[in-house]
């Protein structure tokens, strides 16, 4: 039985619903009927009924200084609703600090991620979901559809102000299968499960033992997990003790807040600029021409791909194609054809970043979605953050990856030691 909304800000709304929908089937970030469906039902404006956002066709706000939003009739409604719309544009909706120039405490998702996490759930009818990082409630509502009546969706969010509002605007479009819990969404739900799926909606350090433990014996996980300065958005099947797991595709979130927030194996995660004069030194045609290449949705995926790499390589890895150390910083330009570097160690920096792109060619350029991945608990559990960090070729008994003939990498994080191989091709 189809949900029944109140009603929106107007047939305008719905006319940009339904040029969202056909953008994402047309640039192929969502395929899935169902979830195109869902996206084309659900009234986003009604889960932000006030935002920050930079317009540069209008000329509104800067990066330090975002503009107020409120879609609908008032001045500049209209405006806002086509930003609500927008495939490619995710929303702030809760400052870190006093201001929105201090950043996010919460956003919602830019509907071409969104839509691709949705259709990476696999979701049925009937199935029970937990979401952690509830925000809006725009997602919780999406999950709400794909499930149906016989479904059930527990949404978490750490923030008392923002889940309240999630529940008003849940129940104010008819939403009646999900449930919007205040807590730390790293303990899971317990007593609410099991779960057929768990999403979460933030960029974590580690895996939360007790989202495995809570999951159903042939559920599945989505993590957008921390990898070096970004977060791959990283499904797990529960297996013995751990999991066994894939990276997806690339993204980056808003960092998970509370009990999961653990100190990362990358030095860097967040952004560095150069310090002092640039040098700049050319990539090996080989590595530019395989980044250059364009991939089927005209997605820039190789870079993440090397990157993917570079992050297992070096602890030092930041962004998604740069080596940082101190005050200096070596990154693949735009071009894909050089690398920039700045500071005491550019020289350095630079020689390990080609490197790692000649050991990327050697391997195969080979995609994120290429490394098989297992997930064991850490031993002690939840060790002390001194040993994280990234080692190659460590001897590993994580199941399969014994013997795989191009290495281990293991990624050490605080919960879970993270094995990662690359499988054979058939
Ligand atoms: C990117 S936003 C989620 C967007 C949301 N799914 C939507 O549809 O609007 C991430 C959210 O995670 C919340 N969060 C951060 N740490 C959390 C935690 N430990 N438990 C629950 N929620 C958390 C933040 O407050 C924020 O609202």
């Amino acid at each position: 039985m189809p949900l029944v909304y109140g009603r929106a800000v107007g047939l305008d709304c719905a006319a940009l619903r339904r040029r969202m929908v056909g953008v994402l089937a047309g640039t192929g970030a969502v395929a899935d009927e169902a979830v195109l469906c869902a996206m084309g039902r659900v009234p986003r404006e009604r889960f932000v009924p006030r935002f920050w956002a930079v317009d540069d066709e209008l000329g509104m706000g800067g990066p330090d200084h975002p503009f107020e939003w409120q879609p609908g009739e008032g001045p500049w409604g209209d405006r806002a609703n086509e930003l609500v719309y927008d495939a490619d544009r995710a929303l702030g909706i809760a400052a870190l600090g006093a201001s929105p120039w201090a950043g996010w405490a919460s956003s919602v998702s830019a509907p071409n991620v969104v839509g691709h996490m949705l259709e990476l759930l696999r979701l049925a009818p009937g199935q029970r979901v937990l979401e952690v990082g509830t925000g809006s409630g725009y997602n919780a509502a999406l999950l709400s559809e794909l499930v149906g009546p016989a479904g059930a969706v527990t949404s978490i969010e750490l923030e008392p102000d923002l889940a309240a509002a999630a529940a008003e605007h849940l129940e104010a479009v008819g939403c009646r299968n999900v449930e919007v819990v205040v807590g730390d969404g790293y303990a899971g739900a317990p007593g609410h499960g099991p779960f057929d799926r768990v999403v979460v909606t933030a960029g974590c350090p580690d895996v939360s033992p007790q989202w495995l433990r809570q999951m159903a014996p042939d559920g599945l996980c989505l993590v957008p997990l921390q990898h070096g300065g970004w977060h791959p958005v990283t499904a797990l099947r529960p297996s013995g003790r751990g999991a066994l797991g894939r990276a997806e595709s690339p993204a980056r979130f808003l960092p998970l807040r509370g009990s999961g927030e653990r100190q990362l194996p990358w030095a860097h995660p967040g952004p560095v600029g150069h310090h002092g004069p640039l040098s700049a030194s050319p990539l090996p045609r080989a590595v530019a021409v395989a980044l250059l290449r364009p991939t089927p949705a005209g997605h820039d995926w190789a870079r993440w791909d090397l990157g993917f790499l570079l992050a297992l390589e070096d602890s030092r890895a930041v962004s998604v194609l740069a080596l940082a150390e101190d005050r200096s910083l070596a990154e693949v330009a735009a071009s894909g054809r050089e690398v920039i570097a700045s500071g005491e160690q550019a020289a350095a920096l630079r020689d390990r970043l080609v490197e790692v792109a000649e050991l990327w060619l050697a391997l195969g350029c080979p995609r994120m979605q290429d490394y098989a991945m297992s997930f064991a608990p850490t031993s002690p559990p939840g060790r002390p953050t001194a040993r994280a960090g990234t080692t190659r070729d460590a001897p590993s008994d994580m199941p399969g990856a014994q013997g795989s003939p191009r290495g281990t990498w293991t990624v050490h994080r605080t919960d879970y030691d993270q094995a990662l191989w690359l499988e054979e091709a058939a």
